[in-house]
Order: structure tokens, then sequence, then C-alpha cells
């Protein structure tokens, strides 16, 4: 009988079927979304990365942009600082995608990375006013059915962190042209700092890279602290940094971790499958999120 039923409401999640999903254990994601779904959207929040989570890796072949990657190709940075910065791109995106490093070996050189990086951007002079340009200007891509995804969240009051090592003022611009930079969104991430005139002098707080987000999530716990009532995660992210984004949040009943596979998928399967209770591959899509928001409403 149960498993009768079980197997009924299996079904209500078609896309959990879709060729692209790989799960450790399938049983146990059954239970922890019956469990959310009983416990009730209201009790429900969602932590999501930015960067290759909520926007595409590649479309028809081609490599999209990062938050970061839209700055430097836009005209905001010159020539000699764009040479730079696909060196630095060059030289650590290996790394950070080298499955034969641990975490801790890549930290100090993903640090190394970003503080590299944000010293030539801080100067470049860049002005506020033109980053709107230089995001419509890109190849920046939301991944497909993302509007239903938001705007889904949205519709029902489940809030949405998004929680970035990029760009903040770049990632929400990206987000505030595809119409869906909605109140119930809220993002945590590195922004610039201009003068009176609007130009970039700094960075603001501190640095957000791929393996802080855990120190980045208990410096805002008054956030996690306001949503004390919605004790359900579920995360999306596309870097084994990112599991840690919900430490932030006191008294988790249950997560629900879904993991991107977007690059090195042979190299790097097995870890997601260790971490990520479900692992999307080579999924340019939000099919399977939307699928269990539609399980879950
Ligand atoms: P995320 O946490 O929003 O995914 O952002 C991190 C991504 O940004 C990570 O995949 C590496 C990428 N990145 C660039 O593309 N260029 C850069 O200069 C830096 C520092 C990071
Ligand atoms: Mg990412």
């Amino acid at each position: 009988q149960i498993d009768h039923l079980t197997s009924l409401k299996t079904a209500t999640i078609a896309a959990l079927s879709n060729t692209s999903v790989c799960m450790r254990d399938p049983q146990g994601v059954q239970e922890i979304l019956h469990g959310m779904q009983k416990a009730g959207l209201d009790t429900i929040q969602v932590i999501s990365d930015f960067d290759m989570t909520l926007t595409r890796f590649a479309h028809n072949g081609k490599r999209c942009p990062t938050s970061h990657n839209i700055l430097d190709n836009s005209q905001l940075i010159s020539d000699e600082c764009k040479a730079k910065l696909k060196d630095l791109l060059d030289t650590y995106y290996p790394i950070e995608i080298d499955s034969s490093k641990t975490i801790e070996e890549k930290l100090p050189l993903m640090v190394e990375w970003w503080t590299k990086a944000h010293a030539l951007i801080v100067q470049q002079k860049i002005r506020k006013d033109q980053l709107a340009l230089a995001v419509q200007e890109s190849d920046a891509m939301l991944r497909d059915g993302y509007q239903r995804f938001f705007d889904c969240l949205h519709r029902h009051g489940v809030p949405l962190l998004i929680f970035s090592a990029g760009l903040g003022d770049i990632l929400e611009e990206v987000i505030r042209q595809a119409a869906v930079f909605h109140p119930n969104v809220k993002v945590f991430s590195n922004y610039m700092d201009f003068d009176k005139t609007g130009v970039m002098t700094a960075f603001k707080g501190e640095l957000i890279h791929i393996y802080n987000k855990r120190e980045g999530a208990l410096l805002n716990t008054g956030h996690f602290q306001d949503l004390r009532t919605r004790p359900n995660v579920v995360l999306l992210g596309d870097s084994l940094g990112d599991l840690t984004m919900a430490d932030g949040v006191q008294d988790v009943e249950s997560i629900l971790k879904i993991g991107f596979l977007n690059d090195k998928v042979d190299e790097r399967k097995q870890s997601y499958l260790n971490s990520y209770d479900i692992v999307l591959i080579k999924d340019e899509t939000m099919d399977v999120p939307n699928g269990i928001l539609d399980f879950l409403v």
C-alpha cells in the first residue's frame, strides 16, 4: 500500500525522471519532498547561488558569462585590464573545477583569484550609470524556465535568497532586466561602492568568494532570524562551496540540495552525488526546481 502511494506521488514530479537527473538516494529525496509538502509552502525558503545556477552555463555550445564575465567583457573595462582578467580566468577556473584538489587546497588560490580580479576592477573607474547598458549588451542568460521559477516563488510569498560570490550590482541588473526582481528576492553578494559622482572606488564589506559562503551566512544571521518560521530549505548551487549557504538558518528541519553539474562531469559526478541530493547533469533548465515547486504548492 505504502509503496503504491509513494509511486503515485513520485509520478507527480515528472521532471525527476528527466535524463539529466541523478540521485544518490531517490527514496530519501521522496521523503524530504513529502515532508516539505506536508509542512506547507509557508515553512519553506529557497537559497540559491547565482552564476551558473540561476544563469545558464552554455547556450548553443558557447559559454555564457558569469556576473564577473559580464563586466570583464564590457566597454567599462580597458583592453589591458580585459587581458589581465582573462589571464586570471584561464589560470584559476581550471583550479576551481579540478576534482583532484581538495577545497582546503583550492581555498587560498580562490581567494587569490578574487582578490586580484577585484583589485583590477577597482582601478577601472567604473560608472554606476553604465552598468545597466553593460548588462543589456551582454550575453547573460538565465536558465530556461526562470520566469516560472521566480514568479511562482513571488506569487506564493516564498523568500528567495540569492547568495553569490559574483558581483551584486551586475546580478541585480540581470534579474531586474529580466523583470523577475520581485520583493521576495534578497541578495547577498559583492557590492561596489561609488563616490558622490557615481564612480566606483572600492568593494563594500567582506569579500564573498566561492568557499566562504558559510561565513557570509553567519554574518547575516539577522536575515535568517526574520525567516525562522521557515525551517525547510530548498538549496540550489553549482559548486561544492554552495553547500554551506544555508548554514545561517537556525533549527533547520530539512534541506533539499539541488546541484547543477555543468562542467567536468565524469570527474566530478561522484563528489556531487555524495553532497547534493539531486544532481542535474548538463541541464540548462529550471525544469526540476519548477517541478518540485509545482509539487509543493
Ligand atoms: P557564484 O557564487 O555566484 O556562482 O559566483 C562565483 C563564480 O564566479 C565562480 O564560478 C567563478 C566566477 N568568477 C569569474 O567568472 N570571474 C572572476 O574574476 C571571479 C573572481 C570569479
Ligand atoms: Mg555558481
